[in-house]
């Protein structure tokens, strides 16, 4: 559905070249769910931009739904839906009207605009709003909204640009509820970008995560989780002796990797900590040493995050939003 190769785009800001999108490549396959996961400034939305053909690329090129981005943007347009970051809806239409102009714009006769906006205020639980004004709606439903303009031609392929940022965690999950159900009943390709580490956890099959530009992981988030950050185990001492021992346990055990100590406290890292904890226990039982508290933690996809760059994601998040 999207095959990207060596996608560049560089910017620039007075004398300044900024180099939003460098050399990414990317193979999205029909009725994948995938979300890019990077943190602000990124290069998600640009990347996004470019494969909807509103944004020329630099250099490299992409075909989307089977047509080119540079030399067919008609084509690619007329078979994709995108929701920008910001509100694409006007303030002085009613929602339908809204939808039906849409509709209308795509090249859609009156009757099948009409006919469609309507199953889209169904689809998205809108109806009971389809008289009122895009401004008078609250963050999630106007998020409904552009969700509903991007799919009133129903493209086979989404483009979501942080459909759930900015939002209250109820209308996050009600969007979502939105997302995956028209995935399931249209089988909708989709590709969304997202700040929230959960979410794309939850929610994504397959996440990018993505960093100055460039692709920096792509998998499934358990993938993704297992491979680069691992499971940990966290064993609290009850003195300094028995922590500097527990910490000389857990370096021999098999398949442990990094182990830390910060206080009292010896961090490990293993691939499965539930199968990896009794038999770490018994070997300090049998070094004598005596343990206070013992627990197992699966890693984030912030782990992940840090474990590539050094960064922390949320970290990287209030930088940005401080900048
Ligand atoms: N029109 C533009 N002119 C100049 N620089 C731009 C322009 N658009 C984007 N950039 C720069 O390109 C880089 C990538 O921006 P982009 O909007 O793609 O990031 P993003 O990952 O979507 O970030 P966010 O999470 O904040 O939305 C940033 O440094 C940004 O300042
Ligand atoms: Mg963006």
């Amino acid at each position: 559905m999207i095959h990207a190769r060596g996608l560049t785009r560089r910017f620039k800001v007075r004398k300044e070249t900024v180099e939003a999108v460098r050399g990414l490549d990317l193979d999205v396959e029909a009725g994948q769910l995938v979300a890019f996961l990077g943190p602000n400034g990124a290069g998600k939305s640009t990347t996004l931009r470019m494969l909807t053909s509103l944004l020329p690329p630099t250099s490299g090129t992409a075909t989307v739904a089977g047509h080119d981005i540079a030399t067919d943007p008609t084509g690619v347009r007329a078979r994709i839906g995108y929701v920008g970051q910001r509100s694409g809806a006007g303030d002085d239409h009613r929602c339908r009207d809204e939808l039906v102009t849409q509709g209308l714009g795509y090249g859609l006769r009156w009757s099948e605009a009409r006919r469609r906006a309507d199953e889209m205020l169904d689809m998205l639980a809108l109806r009971p709003l389809a008289r009122r004004g895009p401004a008078t709606l609250s963050g999630g439903q106007r998020r409904r909204l552009d969700i509903a303009l991007g799919l009133v031609h129903r493209p086979p392929l989404l483009f979501l640009d942080e459909p759930t940022t900015g939002l209250d965690p109820h209308s996050r999950a009600d969007v979502w509820e939105h997302i995956l159900r028209l995935r399931a009943e249209l089988g909708t390709t989709l590709l969304l970008t997202t700040h929230y580490l959960e979410e794309a956890d939850n929610m994504a099959e397959r996440v990018v995560v993505i960093d100055h530009g460039r692709v920096i992981a792509d998998g499934t988030p358990e993938r993704l989780k297992s491979d680069l950050a691992g499971d940990r185990l966290t064993v609290t001492a009850h003195d300094a002796s028995d922590a500097a021992r527990a910490a000389e346990a857990a370096v021999r055990m098999a398949g442990a990797d990094g182990v830390t100590t910060d206080g009292l406290t010896v961090r490990v890292r293993v691939p499965n900590a539930g199968a990896a904890m009794p038999g770490f226990l018994r070997s300090l039982d049998e070094a004598g040493v005596k343990v206070a508290t013992a627990e197992t933690s699966r890693p984030t996809l912030d782990d992940v995050f840090l474990a590539l760059t050094g960064r922390s994601l949320r970290e990287s998040e209030s930088a940005g939003a401080a900048a």
